[in-house]
């Protein structure tokens, strides 16, 4: 594979992982995901994690692998390109939530308050928590698209880039408190 054919797939396989967590903030609100609850002094997650955004975001992240599959279906894209399993798109979208709130408990437990940027683990928290239950839910779909050194080695450049350009794009049109 060429490497604008590897950086396509590897953007491909990711569009359901990358929408949730912008998708959050537009449907976020409401009831935190922990109740309010506190652990060792700090929130267990905080307000920034509500249902509302996380049922939200992860249901955007699904619709959308259905739409790109229905697009594989409709339009003549290039052969590389995957069709999703339900179960692979379900742990990319489900996952990009987990792995964003597994980054907020760690956030708590180190002090930080909501908003406060973790350089790198905001970055990539999605993508680890997207891989991890999508290997769990969908491993030989996993093992045949994503593990892949090309592939991997893209999704690590180009994941910081485009989570950087939506939260900046996200906090100059108003819906995002912090540009990061
Ligand atoms: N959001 C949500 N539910 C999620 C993720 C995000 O409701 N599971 C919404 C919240 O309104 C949140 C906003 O999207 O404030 C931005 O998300 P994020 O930057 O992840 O949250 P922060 O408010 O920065 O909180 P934290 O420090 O815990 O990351
Ligand atoms: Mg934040």
């Amino acid at each position: 594979m060429s490497v604008v054919e590897t950086v396509l797939l590897a953007i491909w396989i990711m569009l359901p992982a990358y929408l949730p967590n912008s998708a959050a903030v537009i449907f976020g609100g409401g009831t935190p995901v922990d109740l309010g609850r506190e652990w060792r002094g700090a929130r267990l997650l905080g307000d920034g994690k509500t249902w509302r955004g996380s049922i939200g975001g992860a249901a955007s992240g699904f619709v959308l692998a259905l739409i790109l599959n229905e697009a594989l279906a409709a339009e003549p894209v290039p052969a590389y390109l995957p069709e999703f399993e339900l179960l692979a798109a379900l742990g990319l979208a489900v996952g990009a939530i987990l792995g964003d709130m597994g980054a907020s408990f760690l956030k708590r437990r180190t002090g930080r308050e909501r908003g406060a940027p973790f350089p790198g683990v905001d970055q990539l928290d999605f993508a680890v928590g997207a891989f991890a239950v999508t290997a769990l839910l969908a491993p030989s779909w996993f093992f045949e698209h994503v593990v892949d050194l090309g592939v991997l080695v893209v999704i690590v450049v180009v994941t910081p880039a485009l989570h950087l350009s939506a939260n900046f794009i996200g906090y100059k049109i108003g819906v995002k408190d912090e540009p990061w």
